[in-house]
């Protein structure tokens, strides 16, 4: 007979040590009641609550997880490194070797930054457009999600204007209202976000109209700011480059132009496998051919909270930050 007396219990006794008893988006208030807050374990695509019901995980673990749950060669170079050394006080080989594969992976890439988690991404996407004409304004689609930070997130609550001072919002996939914020921005304008889709919770997905698309992209080059793009969610399931180059919203051309792209969901990284499990027609690049697995999963311990960030920033224009290394 199926019970959900364990998860009760559970959500009562958070209820009485975490605000609200789950915070975040994990929480399931929002949810149908019987719907489980607390799981046991997780396996391929299964997932089993606590009172073990299973469950097929269409959420894929809200993203990160590519591979499904308990893959054996992700879980062998977790372990791996794990042995090697966790949470060291400098970081591993893995590192350089992932910045290096990520670099030669994505093609407007010139360098890669690791964060732990989607919102330091975006917050250094966000000083990255700001340092790099000393400018304040930055562009954010109204209802775009972008992390749990004063400048960004959803509720006002435990934040002040001072902190959204010099964000201006517009409505996303609306050229008028874009046109406009960028007029309010004036040679202020420091950088866009672009959200690769529309994918807030409760409301309906669907991808940005190639006008409205190009427009960001020309915008940005007549001010010389920066598109950034927030590929936090969709990273590498829409492109292997920006989610925008998979669309036809954007040339290739075009787009490696781009200025930084914001990416996550690596808490357990593709790269760590040795070859492409994806089924055909997958198009890998070489690079996720290599058969040796890099695991970057040591670089702050072998299992972080939740997914982690890193951002790709392509320095020709940003020149503030240029490095010296030819692109090949
Ligand atoms: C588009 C987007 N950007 C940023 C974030 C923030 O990522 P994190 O929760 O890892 O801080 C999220 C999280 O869902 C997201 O969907």
């Amino acid at each position: 007979m199926w019970t959900n007396t364990q998860d009760k219990a559970l959500q009562a006794r958070a209820q009485r040590v975490m605000p609200g008893g789950m915070y975040g988006h994990e929480s399931t208030r929002l949810l149908p009641a019987d719907f489980p807050q607390f799981f046991q374990r997780a396996q391929g695509t299964r997932l089993w609550d606590v009172d073990g019901n299973e469950y097929i995980d269409y959420m894929c673990a809200f993203g990160p997880n590519l591979l499904g749950y308990g893959h054996e060669a992700v879980e062998a170079a977790a372990r791996a490194q794990a042995h090697r050394g966790d949470t060291m006080t400098g970081p591993s080989d893995a590192m350089v070797r992932l910045a290096e594969l990520f670099v030669d992976t994505v093609s407007h890439a010139d360098w890669a930054m690791f964060c732990k988690n989607g919102t330091d991404a975006t917050a250094m996407a966000l000083v990255c457009a700001r340092a790099h004409r000393q400018r304040r304004k930055v562009l954010l689609a109204q209802g775009a999600y972008h992390g749990a930070a004063p400048w960004c997130m959803p509720q006002a609550a435990g934040s002040t204007p001072e902190d959204r001072a010099h964000i201006i919002p517009f409505r996303y996939n609306d050229l008028d209202s874009l046109a406009a914020a960028v007029e309010l921005a004036d040679n202020d304008l420091a950088g866009i976000f672009a959200t690769p889709f529309r994918h807030e919770a409760f409301s309906d997905q669907y991808l940005p109209g190639a006008d409205y698309a190009r427009a960001v992209r020309r915008v940005c080059d007549e001010r010389d700011a920066l598109l950034v793009v927030d590929d936090v969610r969709a990273g590498f399931r829409m492109a292997r480059d920006c989610s925008w180059s998979a669309t036809p919203t954007t040339s290739n051309a075009s787009w490696t132009r781009v200025s930084c792209c914001v990416m996550g969901c690596m808490r357990k990284l593709p790269a760590t496998v040795s070859r492409c499990v994806r089924p055909a027609p997958c198009r890998c690049p070489r690079s996720f051919s290599r058969t040796t697995p890099i695991c970057a999963l040591g670089m702050h311990g072998p299992r972080l909270p939740y997914a982690a960030g890193f951002i790709c920033i392509h320095t020709t224009t940003c020149s503030s930050m240029r490095r010296s290394r030819p692109r090949t």
